[in-house]
């Protein structure tokens, strides 16, 4: 077993008969979403699942899990998801993917959300690998970059592999990708973020994590979130 389906087949134990659970995006999450049909088929377990993503409603249906829309959504019991970043306070960089409002929606939704991760995902600050990815209205997209350069940020539309167009979200959206200065802080950018008109959704997903689990010399290391009022 690789340390991305170690995690996976871990997180997976938690899932109980009758729960609603998130399924993430990702080759991560793909082993869970796996690992939950496997149990499905050869344990009877009874699971209800809400995709995170187009790919993952897709990956669900081949494997003959029940889903349910998000339309019909008020609360899920749990959610796993990859991730891009985790910083060791837990807050995660996520969507590389198409579907990053879907996933932010079922980890603010969810009474747990676990995350997996293998060692090479664990950074000191959210940025250090990857740019913010920033999700815009396409007409707002000029708006929001001046806005973020005037704070130091740096950065484009994301483009298709090929370099022939631009990435376009499920849902019509355009990506910024963006790099900041390191010395400015994670909750204060997250903050900013959240308080520019013109932009859908972004990557820093902060105080969403209940843990992170990773795989280190085929164990899975536990880290715990820190309850709130907790210090
Ligand atoms: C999808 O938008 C991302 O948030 C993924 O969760 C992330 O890219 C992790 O993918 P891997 O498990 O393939 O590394």
């Amino acid at each position: 077993m690789n340390e991305k389906e170690l995690v996976a087949v871990h997180a997976a134990k938690r899932v109980h008969d009758g729960m609603l659970v998130g399924l993430g995006t990702g080759s991560t999450a793909n082993y869970f979403i796996q690992e939950l049909a496997r149990r499905r088929v050869e344990e009877g377990l009874q699971v209800t699942a809400v995709a995170s993503s187009v790919v993952s409603t897709r990956k669900a249906q081949a494997l003959g899990l029940p889903l349910v829309a998000l339309e019909h959504l008020s609360r899920l019991d749990l959610y796993v998801d990859g991730a891009d970043e985790v910083s060791p306070d837990l807050t995660l960089l996520k969507g590389r993917g198409y579907d990053l409002v879907r996933e932010k929606l079922l980890a603010r939704v969810s009474d747990q959300f676990l995350v997996l991760a293998d060692p090479s995902k664990l950074v000191d600050r959210i940025g250090a690998r990857f740019p913010i990815p920033v999700e815009v209205m396409p007409f707002a997209w000029g708006l929001v970059k001046r806005r973020l350069e005037e704070i130091g940020g740096g950065g484009d539309l994301r483009q298709t592999a090929n370099k022939d167009g631009l990435v376009v979200t499920s849902y019509g959206s355009l990506v910024l990708d963006m790099v900041f200065d390191p010395a400015l802080e994670t909750a204060a950018l997250n903050a900013f973020l959240n308080d520019t008109p013109g932009v859908v959704e972004h990557g820093i997903f902060r105080g969403l994590a209940s843990a992170v689990f990773v795989a280190v010399d085929g164990k899975v290391e536990e880290h715990l979130a820190k309850q709130a009022g907790s210090e």
